[in-house]
């Protein structure tokens, strides 16, 4: 019989297939904190994102040839006779350093309200798998246009395998398909970006939702809003994620796209930082450009990787601090033994390590991109240090915190 209100067709569906406790579950009865700020908008920017680079990727792939002979003159046909192709194209590109932008606000986000904590561990672990499939994507994306940074960026990346003691130089080959990047290079990259890197963020993206909807999502005053619940069962501090939210982020996006067209239409090479000028030359594996960079996404880590001086003649020590500097992110709900949550009651201490580890970062970030200089190692060094210190520093200090005492219900 159809129920009054569903109709016919919904109830006919879902005797069929969990149409509408699916809806509730995720939409309408999902009940999160009525208090999330301006932090709350980067998780679904990020699925944005996610879409936008699917989907323009998709028109892109219909006229790229992954050629070592015709892949940068099949970009600039794109850029220049197909109807839209240039659009396109810039919105990949820039789409992949807003990608950037907003997933590492995202992360910045979860340091800020202990997102991660228990019992939220599984979301933060399945977070940092998406981060480093992105690094994986946005790194094989970049070598397809083939122009001298791609080519380049890829031989000094790939080549960091050599540095690994016994396997190294066999793993190199094997990863490059050949000895030296070469069309074999480009083929297996493009795989791996078209289809096989975004089958696996895909599904990650559906884990880590899972994992949030089953605990529930945290806020900006760090209170489990499940402990003060209605006769209903309902919490007190928890709005229905649809209608109340699906207003709000569709707002938070079109802030979001305005300041993303106007990238796109305006600056997408971002003077250089979001699509570098070498890449306008195609790749000549006989010239090596006089300074190679990263895209600015990466640089933290390649500052670090710079900044460690090698040990005879070996570079394998940069690598895994380079290395090292990303799984030590993936301990973090074990390395804060915080009983509060948000910053907002945690001790002063805490905002201080917290803000000179993002100091830090910066910094990095920023001496990734410039040539190596005096000043530049040598701030990368201090930066490297307490970057790592700052995980030694947080396990330490959270053991024994001041903190301030955390109110009953959310505060608006
Ligand atoms: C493709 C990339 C990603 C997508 C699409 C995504 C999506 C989301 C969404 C929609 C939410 C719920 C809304 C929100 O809290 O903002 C969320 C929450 C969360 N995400 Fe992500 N995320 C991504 C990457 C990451 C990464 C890289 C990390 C950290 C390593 C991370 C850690 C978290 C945490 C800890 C939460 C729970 C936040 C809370 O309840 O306060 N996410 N994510």
């Amino acid at each position: 019989m159809a129920d009054a209100k569903k109709g016919a067709f919904m109830t006919w569906v879902d005797d069929r297939f969990p149409f509408t406790e699916t809806m509730e579950y995720h939409m309408t009865k999902y009940y999160a904190p009525k208090n999330f700020n301006f932090w709350y908008y980067f998780g679904v920017l990020s699925m944005v994102m996610l879409v936008i680079q699917i989907v323009t990727g998709i028109f892109l792939t219909m006229n790229y040839k992954p050629d070592g002979a015709k892949a940068f003159a099949s970009v600039e046909y794109i850029m220049r006779d197909v109807n839209f192709g240039d659009i396109l194209r810039y919105m990949h590109s820039t789409g992949a350093s807003f990608f950037f932008i907003v997933v590492y606000l995202h992360m910045f986000r979860a340091l800020l309200y202990g997102s991660y904590q228990k019992p939220r561990e599984l979301i933060w672990v399945f977070g940092m798998v998406i981060y480093l499939c992105l690094m994986a994507e946005a790194f094989m994306g970049y070598l397809l246009p083939w122009g001298q940074m791609s080519y380049w960026g890829a031989q000094v990346i790939i080549n960091l395998f050599n540095t690994i003691p016994f396997i190294g130089p066999a793993l190199t080959e094997w990863v490059r398909g050949d000895y030296i990047v070469s069309d074999i290079t480009l083929n297996r990259f493009f795989a791996f970006h078209v289809i096989a890197l975004p089958l696996v963020l895909a599904a990650l993206v559906f884990l880590h939702i899972v994992a949030l909807h089953h605990v529930g999502s945290n806020n900006p005053d760090g209170i489990d809003i499940k402990k003060n619940k209605d006769e209903n069962g309902v919490p007190k501090d928890g709005i229905a994620f649809h209608p109340y939210y699906t207003v709000k982020d569709t707002f938070g996006l079109s802030v979001f796209l305005t300041f993303f067209f106007m990238v796109v239409f305006f600056m997408p090479e971002m003077g250089g930082y979001f699509l570098e000028h070498a890449n306008f030359i195609p790749a000549d594996p006989l010239k090596t450009p006089e300074h190679i960079a990263p895209v600015w996404y990466f640089t933290p880590f390649y500052a670090m990787l710079r900044a460690v001086p090698p040990i005879a003649g070996s570079a394998f020590p940069g690598v895994l601090v380079m290395f090292g500097a990303i799984i030590v992110l993936f301990f973090l709900p074990w390395l804060d033994r915080g009983k509060v949550r948000s910053i907002r009651y945690r001790s002063a201490m805490y905002k201080v390590l917290l803000g000179l580890f993002v100091v830090s970062f910066v910094v990095l970030g920023y001496y990734g991109i410039q040539p190596p200089s005096f000043w530049g190692t040598l701030l990368s060094r201090i930066c490297t240090f307490y970057y790592f210190a700052y995980f030694a520093l947080l396990w330490w200090m959270s053991g024994n915190e001041n903190t301030k005492p955390v109110p009953e219900r959310v505060t608006s």
